[in-house]
């Protein structure tokens, strides 16, 4: 999995069984990472690999029209997969296992344009509006590299079926966090975020239509830009700038006001709205008295807590847990910003469920991997608003 933060690929080795527990059935001796409430599934292992800092420019330059894009997205694609390849084998080393263990890979590819509204309907019959979702990769070459089959471009096919294409982790945050006895809710907070709400019982197969999730809208893409255009850092640890500054009011309510904040599900977004232009034009429209960047850095923070907490409150009021992964989790700050609006709520990172919460989108991709692998769908229609469920993702045999 790599993000719309760019910060580079995680990967992960997931263990994934219909029936038997795993109780007693450890095969390879390697430090687990247990999923509690899901004895079927098994992180066995982590593994991450940073972009370079000069692929990470080339892959956010490709996020808005350039000069040459179709041939410098190839050449993107192409260093992609030999990066997941990396992660690939860096996992067979830890684990001690082989190419050959490893029933299928997992490879989202990287998001450069997510617009699922573009309108592309057909005039004769007003039907088939389809919007489109890239992601630069190349599975072809990932195939060969590893020797594993490879599935790939897993939301083309959710968009042709008049889905948003996003988000698709709702299903696997069910199997996971889902529960009996009551509403959680599951924020990933990656450069965007997005939400997963989950009623009680939605962890049971016959209860995934009530399940809802969206993108809630920014998560760390502005606060990573600001921070690296006034310190040079690619994220602001553990929230300690943001925390030294002031909210500005003004400006806070000026983003919040963003229309997309209160549209209503289904509904995505990415970098396409959520950009370093959107965040310029509200500063040139508020920042009239002098600031200090710091302050901005706390208002960007307050608006990814605010805007989450509203789509808590709104979607679900009834909500007693939240579960925070993604890099956001690790932003402490952040978390008791989060905590401060979701009032009622216990706010807590998936790791005290046992899953880190850098692990939780990779093991996602893995397991829908797995469902494509089996020929099984891995959306959910009430998420994403499609005709229906459909099998996700194209396979790329070894
Ligand atoms: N210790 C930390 N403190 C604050 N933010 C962090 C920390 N670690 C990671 N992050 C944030 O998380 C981002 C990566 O999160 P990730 O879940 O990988 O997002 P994506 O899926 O979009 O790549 C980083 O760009 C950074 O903004
Ligand atoms: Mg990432």
């Amino acid at each position: 999995m790599s993000g719309t933060s760019l910060d580079g690929v995680d990967g992960v080795l997931l263990e994934w069984r219909d029936s038997a527990p795993f109780e007693n059935s450890v095969e390879h001796d390697v430090s687990l990472s247990l999923l509690s409430n899901t004895p079927h599934l098994k992180v066995l292992m982590h593994a991450f690999q940073p972009f370079d800092a000069e692929f990470r420019t080339e892959l956010l330059s490709l996020n808005t029209p350039g000069n040459n894009e179709l041939h410098r997205a190839a050449l993107a694609g192409n260093r992609i997969a030999r990066d997941y390849a990396k992660v690939v084998h860096a996992l067979l080393k830890e684990s001690g296992m082989q190419a050959n263990d490893i029933h299928a890979i997992g490879a989202h590819g990287q998001t450069v344009r997510h617009r699922p509204l573009e309108f592309d309907a057909d005039p004769s019959t007003g039907q088939g509006a389809v919007g489109y979702t890239l992601q630069l990769n190349n599975p072809a070459l990932l195939a060969e590299l590893t020797v594993i089959d490879v599935v790939a471009e897993f939301r083309t096919r959710d968009l042709a079926a008049g889905g948003q294409g996003a988000p698709l982790v709702p299903a696997f945050h069910a199997e996971i966090f889902g529960a009996s006895t009551h509403t959680v809710a599951v924020v990933n907070i990656g450069g965007i975020s997005n939400i997963s709400i989950l009623r009680e019982a939605s962890n049971q197969s016959n209860a995934l239509a009530s399940i809802i999730g969206f993108d809630c809208g920014p998560g760390n893409a502005l606060m990573d830009y600001w921070v690296h255009l006034h310190q040079g850092k690619d994220y602001d640890a553990h929230g300690e700038w943001a925390a030294q500054g002031q909210v500005i009011p003004a400006l806070l309510q000026s983003m919040l006001a963003e229309p997309y904040l209160h549209s209503m599900p289904p509904k995505s977004t990415g970098r396409d709205l959520f950009n370093p232009a959107w965040l310029q034009r509200h500063l040139q429209q508020n920042l009239r008295a002098e600031f200090a960047t710091a302050d901005v850095q706390a208002t960007l923070c307050e608006l990814t807590a605010v805007a989450i907490a509203q789509d808590l409150k709104r979607e679900a009021p009834d909500a007693k847990q939240l579960w925070v992964c993604g890099g956001g989790a690790l932003n402490g700050h952040l978390m008791s910003r989060l905590q401060a609006h979701a009032s009622g709520v216990e706010v807590a990172s998936t790791e005290a469920h046992g899953l880190q919460p850098l692990q939780v989108e990779a093991a996602a991709f893995a397991w829908l991997a797995a469902k494509a692998m089996k020929r099984e769908t891995g959306s959910l229609e009430s998420v994403t608003g499609a005709r229906g469920a459909r099998v996700l993702g194209a396979i790329y045999p070894r």
